[in-house]
């Protein structure tokens, strides 16, 4: 008989829990709007959901957590939502890596950082450093990811390995490709 789990209300048979889940954090404009509320509105309920999100499933048993939170192609909206937007990683770290230390939550962080304004990606770096030990639910937050940019990057990987003659082309297989993409490291 299972045991079975109960987190945020609901209950799940524990051998049915996703090792990975995968969140595209969407709707937020939509909901402020419907709030007559400014968008960057939706995307601070956005953020508070996360830290609801990240209990749950680490509650649950979930391995790891990916939200997107950021894509590359985000860069086109309004100066203000942007720079709105990458604030909300301060203040979500600032104010939660504590808690996540609490529940043994692990911080990773997949996309191209380094384009990132310098307070973004600090706060982003020391909540990294600051859960590295922790060895419960991995969170990941994608940041100016983009699924082509993955490939791209993938795929030079590969290529690199290949002209260092390091991999045959005909080595190249599903496994050599998971190998080299940007959720290699959340696999243990
Ligand atoms: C899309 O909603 C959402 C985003 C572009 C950003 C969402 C990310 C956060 C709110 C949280 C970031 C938090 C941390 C801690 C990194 P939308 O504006 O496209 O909504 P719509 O589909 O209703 O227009």
């Amino acid at each position: 008989m299972f045991k079975a789990k109960e987190a945020a209300g609901v209950t799940v048979d524990p051998e049915r829990i996703p090792r990975h889940v995968a969140i595209i954090m969407d709707g937020n404009g939509r909901w402020a709007q419907k709030r007559h509320l400014p968008r960057i509105a939706g995307h601070k309920q956005g953020m508070e959901n996360v830290r609801t999100i990240t209990r749950a499933a680490s509650d649950l048993g979930v391995k790891v957590l990916t939200l997107y939170a950021f894509s590359t192609e985000n860069w086109g909206r309004p100066q203000k939502e942007v720079s709105y937007l990458m604030s909300l990683p301060v203040t979500f770290f600032n104010k939660f890596v504590p808690e996540l230390i609490d529940q043994n939550v692990r911080v990773m962080v997949m996309g191209n950082i380094d384009r990132l304004p310098e307070s973004t990606r600090t706060a982003t770096l020391n909540a990294v450093r600051d859960t590295a030990d922790n060895t419960g639910m991995v969170l990941n937050f994608a940041l100016n990811y983009g699924g082509r940019d993955e490939i791209v990057r993938a795929t030079q990987a590969i290529a690199t390995d290949v002209a260092a003659g390091q991999l045959q082309p005909d080595q190249i297989d599903m496994q050599a490709v998971s190998d080299r993409l940007m959720t290699a490291p959340l696999v243990h």
